[in-house]
């Protein structure tokens, strides 16, 4: 395995499942220190036990990001111990629901965590490594930011929202040599996928072939994303082999929204 991230330290956010927990054992595999940082504390603990057996490598840092004073918390801990070097804004949530039918707690817990929530992390983080001259920050935004996908009005929104920051941060901070990318995933099999299609081979296949009903035109690679896919495109963006790469979105979606 490369080693891109030896000596680094790497934030990642949503660090305990899924595409978070993927960038995670990735960045670790090729030399990284990660704070991984989650609302669910067990899953968190579990995975730091797995990955520390040899040595030290992750932290649990076990805050919600959608509350401010425990975001810079979190990031003051960190801070205090090494310099972060890059970011990864992973968590997020999805609640499917019709447009007629979503309720404001669901606008409003979406936009909290996807948005706001990233929107602390990222302003924490980066005040730090403005000081340093050098950072990162990888966004997992989606490709449903940039197509309308049904029963996904206000995730479809919150990803649009982070895209676009993650770009305008890239653009003020470029002076201060911080590079801000994003990667818009497709269709990903984790939890989150399961809860909006069911884990099923048959659902998938749906996926896979589209849905005219649901205006989807299906999967031309013709399969699901593995989480692994995606922390791929992740790590490429946060090593130097991307040192001229900078408010760039880059869609891992099989083709899904050609
Ligand atoms: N799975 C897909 O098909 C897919 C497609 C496109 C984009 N994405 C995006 O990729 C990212 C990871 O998704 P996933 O599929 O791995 O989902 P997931 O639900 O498996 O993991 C999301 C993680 O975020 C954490 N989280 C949620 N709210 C939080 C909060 N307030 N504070 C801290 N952590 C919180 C959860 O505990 C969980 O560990 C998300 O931003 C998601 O929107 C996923």
């Amino acid at each position: 395995m490369r080693q891109r991230f030896a000596r680094k330290t790497i934030v990642v956010t949503g660090a305990a499942q899924g595409i978070g927990e993927a960038v995670t054992r990735q960045l670790i595999d090729e030399g990284a220190f990660v704070y991984a940082l989650d609302i669910h504390r067990e899953r968190l603990v579990q995975l730091s036990i797995e990955l520390n057996k040899a040595g030290p490598v992750m932290e649990a840092v076990a805050v919600d990001i959608s509350q401010r004073d425990s975001v810079d918390a979190a990031v003051d801990h960190i801070e205090s111990k090494r310099p972060i070097d890059g970011l990864v804004n992973g968590a997020g949530v999805l609640f499917p629901r019709s447009f007629e039918a979503v309720t404001e707690k669901e606008w409003a817990d979406t936009f909290n965590i996807n948005v706001h929530g990233t929107f602390f992390v990222s302003h924490s983080v980066t005040r730090r490594m403005i000081l340093r001259g050098c950072g990162v920050v990888v966004t997992i935004a989606s490709n449903a930011a940039a197509t309308p996908r049904m029963n996904m009005s206000a995730y479809c929104a919150s990803k649009a929202a982070v895209a676009m920051l993650t770009k305008c941060i890239g653009l003020e901070l470029g002076k201060h040599g911080i590079r801000c990318n994003v990667v818009s995933p497709g269709s990903t099999n984790t939890a989150m996928l399961a809860a909006m299609a069911g884990h099923t081979d048959e659902r998938h296949r749906k996926l896979i072939d589209g849905d005219q009903n649901l205006y989807r035109t299906g999967i031309p690679l013709q399969k699901i994303a593995e989480p692994e896919d995606i922390a791929k495109a992740v790590a490429f963006l946060l090593s130097d082999e991307a040192n001229h790469i900078t408010l760039h979105d880059l869609v891992v979606d099989g083709g899904a929204t050609f």
